[in-house]
């Protein structure tokens, strides 16, 4: 008997229903993230199955240092492109820093948008227990919740450093807490970055839903990486827990220093390419 998934099984459309079956299932989640239409588009042939409109475009699109100066309407733009490149994968926006934390009210309006007017299916919001209450809200009107927790890049400066998070009893206990938190409030699914593996593995037992982790082991239901890192376009910085699949970022350079060179020395464009 063949194991090769019938067609119409591959191209299923994935749902937070069925990544919550995936984890029944013992089967793992993949998700990277996008930011444009056509990188958003080959994510989807590849069979990925959760396409992160990630605030990490502040980083790797935008060139800043942090995540928090990614505004809303940005990460609508950078949403509705994505969207309209993607088919299967479920698409989740990241709600940049100041859309969700002033007050509940803001957050459902806020996240509406993501849906209403960007075509995201989901949002992402970073934070535990203390925004339990927001997720609750957003939730309760039909709009999936994604949570995030550990190193969460918005509150960098209170952080101070991108290292490892949780290492400490106090820290790890309060993911712990946090997980459980998110859970009752309804998310469908907890990314969690850069945290011990032992923590992030016994976080992913713990709750029903899935946990996709970064940087935080094999033990967890899903693994996201940002698409930038994985191929090596964003090369700022290199943690380890990134695995360079391509290095694309040195095959652009050699291209256009080809072009470059080509240009000033007169061999292109040839008869051919011209008209
Ligand atoms: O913004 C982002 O890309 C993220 C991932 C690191 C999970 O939140």
């Amino acid at each position: 008997m063949s194991t090769e998934p019938k067609a119409s099984q591959a191209a299923k459309k994935v749902t937070t229903r069925s990544l919550v079956q995936m984890k029944q299932r013992g089967e793992k989640i993949a998700a990277l993230t996008a930011y444009d239409f056509l990188t958003a588009q080959l994510l989807d042939e590849s069979g990925i199955d959760v396409i992160l409109v990630g605030d990490s475009a502040g980083m790797v699109v935008q060139g800043h240092e942090t995540t928090v100066r990614v505004t809303l309407e940005q990460m609508l733009y950078h949403t509705e492109v994505v969207s309209r490149g993607v088919e299967r994968a479920l698409v989740v926006a990241d709600m940049p820093f100041m859309s969700f934390q002033i007050n509940p009210d803001e957050a459902l309006r806020n996240a509406g948008r993501m849906i209403k007017e960007a075509g995201a299916e989901a949002v992402k919001l970073e934070g535990g227990a203390g925004i339990a209450k927001t997720i609750e809200k957003i939730v309760g009107i039909g709009i999936p919740v994604m949570g995030h927790l550990g190193l969460t890049p918005q509150s960098i400066h209170r952080f101070g450093t991108y290292q490892v998070r949780a290492t400490e009893p106090e820290e790890a206990e309060e993911v712990r807490r946090d997980a459980k938190a998110l859970e009752e409030a309804g998310v469908f699914a907890i990314v969690i970055e850069k945290v011990p593996a032992s923590l992030a593995t016994e976080v992913s037992q713990s709750v029903k839903v899935p946990v996709i982790g970064i940087g935080a082991g094999a033990g967890c239901d899903g693994q996201i990486l940002v698409t930038h890192d994985m191929l090596g376009i964003y090369t700022r910085f290199h943690p380890r827990f990134v695995r360079r699949y391509a290095e694309l970022g040195k095959a652009m350079h050699g291209a256009f220093e080809h072009f470059v060179r080509d240009v000033k020395a007169r061999e292109f464009p040839s008869k051919s390419e011209s008209y």
